[in-house]
């Protein structure tokens, strides 16, 4: 019997709901597949537990955290708690667990609808994850004074340059496929996406079999509108690629449905499954959250478990219902609510 400790951090509004028919869907997998079980280890880190404790996990919460086969989370952040204060749950994992690739497909799969005419969407996006422009470092001075000036730094290191774009390359060339877009912005940065460039360059060389191109993040933006065909493969600094991917989601037809896998690729600390989307105050306790990004990213964690097998049924079920276009939540356009569209995947899954 194999036994995956998995944490669960289900954090806050719609975070709860997603998770919680995560786990659902896993304890259905465990049962139809014999020989696994799932230790889930839920912990209660999210805005509610800040108020009461003044900190987003107690002091040994990392290490905590650190002792399972993988991390999946629901969503943080919640009115009433700053959201700089409550993303140093967030943050940290990301960065304390050098979960340095951030993966995050964007495939339009049969069923959803994508406001852009276009019916070939499918390119995966490699974003930074531990650095760049989220290295948290800054400084105000003269504070509320007329002369208040901030600086919010951008920090990029050779080794965090290079092996998220030698990922990207490495990505690319397993699965065969040809072209790769470097997302840049070195016209207007001229140290930090100067340094990117050339390190790019360098990686590229590497790889002749595969078209490499630098486009600036401005242009690459349109580029997902006009033309998402030409992509396969896009690596992106930290906040180019928060930005990217929000809209490649968007491009899905809903933030609802897209994936996100923060991988530690030397597996020296646990990775950690996330649906892209926030905690969606505006929709938390109607029950009607969309629960596919958290399913798909429950997908990415199993591959990553070495459980082929399982994410390709669980990636067929949600498939299915998609393409079914009967139960769905109503940001796909039905009235479905969060528990009867996994019950239709559940359904699938036998
Ligand atoms: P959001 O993703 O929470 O919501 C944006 C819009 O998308 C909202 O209208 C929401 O209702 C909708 N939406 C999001 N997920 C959905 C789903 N599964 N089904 C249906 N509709 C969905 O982004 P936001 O409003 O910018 O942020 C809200 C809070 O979440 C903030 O506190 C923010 O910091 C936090 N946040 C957390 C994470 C994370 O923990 N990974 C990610 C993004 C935002
Ligand atoms: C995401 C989110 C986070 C990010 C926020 C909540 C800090 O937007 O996972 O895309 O910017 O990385
Ligand atoms: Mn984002």
């Amino acid at each position: 019997m194999r036994k995956i400790t998995l944490n669960l951090l289900p954090g806050d509004g719609i975070g709860v709901d997603v998770i919680r028919e995560g786990r659902r869907v896993l304890e259905r997998l465990a049962q139809l597949h014999g020989g696994l079980t799932f230790h889930f280890k839920e912990l209660p880190w999210s805005c509610q537990y800040y108020l009461e404790h003044g900190r987003m996990m107690p002091k040994d919460g990392m290490a905590t955290l650190s002792d399972c086969d993988a991390i999946l989370l629901g969503a943080v952040g919640f009115p009433g708690v700053p959201d700089h204060v409550s993303l140093q749950l967030l943050l940290p994992i990301r960065r304390e667990f050098d979960q340095y690739v951030n993966f995050r497909p964007v495939t339009l799969l049969e069923g959803l609808d994508s406001p852009l005419k276009k019916s070939a969407i499918d390119f995966v996006v490699f974003r930074e994850n531990t650095e760049g422009e989220y290295c948290g470092r800054g400084h105000v001075e003269a504070a509320d004074t007329p002369d208040e000036r901030v600086v919010q730094e951008a920090v990029f290191t050779r080794k965090g340059t290079e092996r998220i774009i030698r990922h990207a390359f490495e990505h690319a060339k397993k699965h065969g496929l040809k072209r790769l877009a470097g997302a840049t912005k070195s016209n207007a940065l001229n140290y930090s996406m100067v340094f990117w460039d050339k390190v790019f360059k360098v990686v590229a060389a590497d790889y002749p079999g595969i078209e490499a191109r630098l486009i600036h993040v401005d242009a690459l933006a349109g580029l997902f509108i006009i033309k998402p065909e030409s992509l396969d493969v896009v690596v992106a600094s930290n906040l180019f690629g928060d930005i990217l991917t929000d809209l490649g989601s968007a491009m899905l037809g809903s933030i609802g449905v897209a994936p996100s896998a923060n991988l530690n690729p030397e597996r020296k600390f646990p990775s950690m499954f996330e649906p892209i989307h926030g905690s969606a105050p505006d929709i938390a306790g109607k029950g009607i959250a969309n629960p596919v990004g958290t399913l798909w990213a429950t997908a990415l964690m199993l591959e990553h478990l070495e459980l082929p097998q399982l994410s390709t049924k669980l990636m067929a079920a949600i498939k299915s219902v998609l393409k079914a276009r009967q139960i769905r939540t109503p940001d796909l356009g039905g009235k479905s609510t969060t528990t009867e569209m996994v019950d239709a995947i559940l359904g699938e899954l036998q």
